[in-house]
């Protein structure tokens, strides 16, 4: 048996930060950051409420709706996120108990920008083994709390949000799925944890933010994606031309072009939604694929290849049919 999914949802914060606004705040402007990467406006989380929990459950929500299952037949919730809201209990178990998914297993996934891809591979290998029958996979991301908001080298690219599916162990749905890593690569794209401070080691210093060395992530995702994608064409012998939509991690436009140049494909194949979210890390994916759900764009028997690649670094790819 393998993962089929069978419902879709997501979540944005209700406030939307221009390029215009961001351009208040460090020097930047809206023709850079659009003709750069093609991000025209990010979601923010704007209040309290609104948390790496609120907008998870909500997406699983939506998700569990649309896929026709109560929280109560949920075996399995993967939660990929790196912004989790507390250190533990994890996200997972916190949208448990949101949800009253009390029979599931929960716990989170941290590969950065791949880590839905990880999540859906796992949730899958599960299935495969026999050992669970549903899942709600999520990915989310409230990365405003750890951007440096003086660095606007990074703080124009990213947004929050959360995107989650429900799978089902069927006959059929994934093809075939990949993940990759390479932990020499860790130090193009960063964000370190607080510091020791215990009664033998009082540093004292503040949690870090993101660090990213832009131009070797960019060469590394044109890289990396289209062999993940050409590498699972070749394992399920199908043309690229045969898959429907190429849904890639949304980091900026000019990567997912290079990326349809490289294979030879149109940029139809390839739905964008970086324009409005920017760059929402493990939750890019589902939102896109949300979106191009709920725009009523997939037929049953479609096939879709996601990809994508992110800190640690990693890097993944599934093949599915809808
Ligand atoms: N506004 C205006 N100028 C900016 C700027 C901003 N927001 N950010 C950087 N600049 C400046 C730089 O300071 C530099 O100025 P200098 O030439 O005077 O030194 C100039 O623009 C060019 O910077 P550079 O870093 O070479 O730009 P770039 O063309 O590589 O674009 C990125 C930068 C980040 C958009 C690009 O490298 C990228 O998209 N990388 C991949 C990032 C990514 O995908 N991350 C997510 C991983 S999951």
């Amino acid at each position: 048996m393998r993962a089929r999914i069978i419902g879709t949802g997501s979540c944005l914060p209700d406030k939307s930060a221009t390029n215009e606004y961001l351009s208040t705040i460090v020097d930047t402007s809206d023709s850079w950051i659009q003709s750069r990467t093609g991000i025209r406006e990010r979601h923010l989380v704007s209040s309290e409420t609104e948390t790496t929990l609120s907008m998870a459950a909500s997406a699983a929500r939506a998700a569990l709706e649309d896929s026709g299952l109560l929280p109560e037949q949920i075996d399995l919730i993967i939660v990929a996120t790196v912004s989790s809201d507390f250190i533990t209990p994890s996200a997972a178990c916190m949208v448990q108990k949101e949800l009253g998914a009390m029979k599931a297993a929960a716990f989170d996934i941290n590969a950065a920008c791949s880590g839905f891809l990880f999540a859906l591979h796992a949730a899958d290998a599960y299935f495969q083994a026999g050992i669970y029958q549903t899942a709600l996979i999520i990915g989310v991301e409230t990365l405003s709390k750890i951007i440096d908001w003086t660095d606007r080298s990074t703080c124009v690219l990213f947004g929050d949000g959360a995107g989650a599916v429900v799978a089902k162990a069927s006959q059929e749905g994934m093809i075939a799925s990949l993940q990759g890593s390479d932990g020499t690569g860790g130090e193009i794209l960063m964000c370190k944890n607080r510091a020791n401070n215990n009664p033998y080691i009082a540093t004292g210093t503040a949690p870090d933010y993101l660090y990213m060395d832009g131009q070797e992530v960019f060469k590394f995702a044109v890289k990396k994606v289209p062999a993940c994608i050409q590498s699972l064409l070749a394992q399920a012998e199908l043309p690229a031309s045969e898959v429907k939509y190429y849904l890639l991690h949304q980091a900026n436009y000019r990567i997912i072009a290079s990326i349809a140049r490289k294979l030879k494909l149109p940029l139809e194949k390839f739905p964008s939604n970086v324009d409005h979210c920017g760059n929402t890390s493990a939750a890019s994916i589902p939102i896109l694929l949300d979106e191009v759900h709920k725009a009523g764009k997939l037929s049953p028997g479609d096939l879709l290849l996601l990809s994508g690649f992110g800190a640690g670094l990693t890097w993944g790819a599934a093949l599915l049919k809808w």
